[in-house]
């Protein structure tokens, strides 16, 4: 296992471990933020979008650390629109050339977004995560945080 995969191994333990029995979603968002964050270092924002219940077709800024995030993302638009609407993990080595790419932070380089989906199979949200370095994202990520969301969301609803 590389450095970084034991990096998610324990620190999916600690979140799990911390949130068990915890049934509110802005409270597994908040923790899962700060605890992915925490372990981790080049990354300049982590945190979730949510599905709006009063405008399903955009998401709304949830809960985050790191540098300011704007508020709302059309489905469809930047990395995280694009990832709401296609139901897929997006890897983005250098978001210069993602066409669309809503730039929260000049600083963003390298980004990957997580569709967060519930027991019913519903999406619910977004995690995103972005770094100030190209190429900071890969498979081991989007393994470990498909596995991490699908624990907490799916597995122990
Ligand atoms: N970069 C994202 C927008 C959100 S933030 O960077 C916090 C995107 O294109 O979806």
């Amino acid at each position: 296992m590389s450095g970084k995969a034991e990096t998610y191994a324990r620190v999916t333990k600690e979140i799990l471990s911390v949130l068990e029995g915890e049934r509110n979603d802005i409270a597994r968002m908040a923790t899962i933020s700060c605890l992915l964050h925490e372990a981790f270092e080049d990354r300049i924002w982590t945190g979730f979008y949510i599905v709006d219940p009063e405008k399903p077709k955009e998401l709304v800024v949830g809960p985050y650390q790191g540098t300011l995030g704007c508020l709302r993302i059309p489905f469809g638009k930047g990395v995280c629109g694009t990832a709401a609407a296609e139901l897929v993990t997006q890897v983005v080595e250098d978001v210069h050339d993602f066409p669309g790419h809503i730039a929260c932070d000049s600083r963003s380089v390298s980004e990957i977004v997580v569709p967060v989906r519930n027991d019913k199979g519903a999406l619910i949200a977004v995690l995103d995560i972005d770094s100030d370095k190209p190429a900071m994202f890969d498979a081991t990520d989007k393994d470990a945080l498909e596995h991490l969301v699908e624990q907490i969301f799916v597995v122990t609803a």
